[in-house]
């Protein structure tokens, strides 16, 4: 049974990609409207701005708004959802470059502990899976707390979705359900551990 909360936790989902019609923007389009009653999943798309990391960047004050504006809505949230595409069998620059803003201790280590899930859709056959194990490596480094299970590879994106960007395949979207409710129920398991370590 799903528990209920007396509260949304808020999730921020980041897109991997700046095509502007991404599949992976869209997978996540699909998340915000599926999404379980207590999560509240939000689009964060504004990945273009984040300047290439330097690490001569990181003393500006203040730091670049692009920095600034990714730092802070990771800051205000419970958990992250990032769709990866996959670009030759990794992920994007642009998604590794955020990453590592976020590893950084600006103002604190963001990523520490932070419940995560990450999905992805690619037109190919594989739909993201070597792309999906390189984010889980760096994942690893930031200490974020990525759910191990169940993965979702969406392939065939060309199939996936109508005209007007939603996802019309209807096994797609029972994955993704259960996907999603799986990560509430892991956003409230590590925040109810983080809270117990805390006390
Ligand atoms: C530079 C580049 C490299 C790619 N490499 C792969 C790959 O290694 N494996 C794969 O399945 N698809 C690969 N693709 C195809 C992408 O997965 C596909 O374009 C996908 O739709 C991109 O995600 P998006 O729709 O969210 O922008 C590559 C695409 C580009 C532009």
């Amino acid at each position: 049974m799903h528990p209920q909360h007396s509260y949304r936790h808020r999730i921020l989902a980041l897109p991997g990609s700046l095509r502007r019609v991404s599949y992976n923007r869209k997978l996540l389009e699909a998340c915000v409207d599926c999404a379980p009653s207590d999560l509240r999943i939000e689009l964060f798309d504004d990945l273009a701005e984040v300047p290439m990391f330097n690490e001569d960047l990181e003393s500006d004050k203040p730091l670049h708004t692009g920095v600034d504006r990714l730092l802070e809505a990771v800051a205000g949230v419970d958990g992250l959802l990032i769709a990866t595409p996959e670009y030759n069998q990794s992920i994007p620059g642009v998604l590794k470059n955020a990453i590592d803003w976020l590893s950084r201790p600006l103002p604190e280590e963001l990523l520490i502990g932070k419940p995560m899930a990450i999905l992805g859709v690619s037109s190919g056959r594989w739909g993201t899976r070597l792309a999906q194990a390189a984010l889980r490596q760096t994942l690893t480094a930031t200490e974020a707390q990525v759910m191990p299970a169940p993965m979702l590879f969406v392939r065939d994106a060309e199939r996936m979705f109508e005209d007007d960007g939603t996802l019309h395949d209807a096994a797609t979207q029972a994955s993704l359900h259960a996907f999603l409710l799986a990560f509430s129920n892991w956003v409230e398991r590590v925040g109810s551990q983080r809270a117990a370590i805390a006390a």
